[in-house]
């Protein structure tokens, strides 16, 4: 864990004064204070923002500022890829700030993956948050989290979680030994790459017969019964740290928005924070021109494909019909439909931030789509042969973005960014069984999820063990 220095101490304690927790519902608007542990509106039920007095704040006054900024990298406050945008995020004081190095990742322009997306070269970018330290975008959220966490002073910290959740959450109690992490998973619907970093790292791990919805429910009870804190993407403090992923992709490219930014859509905590990021620059003055944003769910696990694009829900100026999706859910319950998508990140169907996203939708002129598991997986294979790789839900960002150039929503033209969210080797089941030259494997994993070719696999080639045969087979491939 990572300590700052007596000068930014001073800084940010200014900060906390202005920050507040502020309901979502435009005919409640309750107010509560940072120091108040709380997922959803102590008035209405609804979801909460974290919300800023701006005007009292020292905001910079353009975003090139933080460039400056990072030659202070010395300092963990700025060399945390979240943590040093902290004037845009400004809740903590300095002191409770909890930083594992979080953020430090990449956003490159990937050539081939354009052409197979059918963009112009050097217009398709990939940001790349597998390289966080736990291996997916989740470290962005749960340091801010976690810090709240500490800030209140909680002992333990409680998630439901497809794998990456519980992964992060596990990673920040083992390194800071400051809190006792309690895992909630859906039985079977885990990878075993996300597993294994949540039992290494020492979580308490509880197995609920039941997949991600099942266990969104139930750990909100455990929760509130057990006093625990709870991290997913429910908390508000969460999306604050996901801002930053949007100030990064803004940082790379100069300062320019891009023209779309195309995310996988599961709980929709992403979509919910790169949309209240956006909205904040613009209200800042930091910003003039706001990227669309494209949300892509798993046709498995469509929910907000449905609500959007067939049951026309909309932000509708802050009073959603959310009706509409209760509705929806209570079709889901009659016909006993679960999610079910190789994407197992994004294996859900009751997304909490629903709301949220479709303000971040509104915002940024958004659109939603629903890709395959056949086309998620041959956008994988697209961006593993590219480059650094990416985990199935990932890759729905770039399937997605295939599907919106095709029907011409995205311009050749257009500059699009594809935020690739978890590490490739997080979920390796899925990627052999593509690759794989045994049928039967191929059938067992992907078969049953109607995946029937792998156009892009690059298969193994078995040899005898002779020197003949393993030269000639050299020569012939390669
Ligand atoms: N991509 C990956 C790799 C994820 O792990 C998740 C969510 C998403 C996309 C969806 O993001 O919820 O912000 O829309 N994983 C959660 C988990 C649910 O428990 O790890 P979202």
């Amino acid at each position: 864990m990572s300590t700052v220095s007596a000068s930014s101490v001073a800084v940010a304690k200014s900060h906390v004064n202005h920050a507040f927790q502020k309901c979502l519902n435009i005919d409640c608007n309750a107010t509560f204070g940072i120091d108040e542990v709380r997922t959803s509106c102590g008035k209405c039920g609804e979801l909460l923002d974290v919300a800023y007095d701006w005007e009292k704040l020292p905001v910079p006054t353009k975003l090139s500022d933080f460039e400056v900024m990072w030659t202070r990298r010395y300092e963990p406050l700025r060399f945390s890829g979240v943590w040093r945008f902290h004037e845009l995020l400004p809740f903590a004081p300095a002191e409770k700030v909890i930083t594992v190095g979080e953020g430090q990742t990449l956003l490159q322009q990937a050539n081939s993956v354009a052409k197979y997306v059918g963009i112009r070269p050097g217009q398709l970018y990939l940001q790349y948050e597998g390289m966080n330290p736990s291996g997916s975008f989740k470290d962005n959220g749960m340091c801010a989290a976690f810090t709240h966490a500490h800030m209140v002073g909680a002992k333990r910290a409680a998630c439901a979680s497809t794998g990456n959740t519980s992964a992060s959450l596990a990673m920040y109690c083992s390194v800071t030994q400051l809190m006792k992490a309690i895992i909630f998973i859906g039985s079977g619907k885990i990878s075993y790459g996300k597993l294994s970093q949540a039992l290494e790292y020492g979580a308490l791990t509880v197995q609920i017969a039941g997949d991600f919805d099942d266990a969104m429910a139930r750990v909100q009870d455990v929760s509130k019964e057990l006093g625990i804190y709870l991290v997913n993407s429910i908390n508000p403090f969460r999306l604050e740290g996901q801002k930053t992923v949007m100030y990064r992709v803004l940082e790379a490219l100069r300062w320019e928005s891009p023209d779309w930014i195309v995310v996988p859509g599961g709980n929709l905590g992403n979509s919910s924070a790169f949309g209240k990021a956006f909205i904040e620059l613009k209200q800042l003055g930091l910003i003039d021109r706001i990227p669309r944003l494209a949300v892509i769910n798993a046709a498995g696990a469509d929910t907000l494909d449905i609500v959007y694009n067939q049951r026309n829900l909309r932000w509708n100026r802050g009073r959603p019909r959310m009706d509409i999706a209760c509705w929806y859910y209570d079709e889901l319950d009659r016909e006993k439909r679960k999610a079910d998508t190789i994407a197992s990140a994004i294996e859900i169907n009751r997304p909490v931030n629903l709301r949220k996203c479709l303000r971040a939708l509104d915002f940024c002129d958004g659109v939603v789509r629903k890709v395959s598991d056949q086309e998620i997986l041959d956008a994988k294979a697209q961006v593993g042969a590219g480059g650094i790789g990416c985990e199935p839900a990932s890759a729905a960002s770039v399937a997605g973005a295939k599907m919106l150039r095709q029907q011409g929503v995205i311009g050749m033209d257009d500059r699009v960014v594809c935020i690739l969210t978890g590490h490739q080797l997080k979920d390796p089941t899925a990627t052999v069984a593509y690759h794989t030259t045994d049928q039967e494997k191929f059938n067992e994993v992907l078969g049953s999820r109607g995946v029937s070719r792998a156009s892009y696999a690059n298969r193994a080639v078995a040899v005898p063990n002779e020197l003949d045969a393993i030269v000639k087979a050299i020569q012939l491939y390669s």
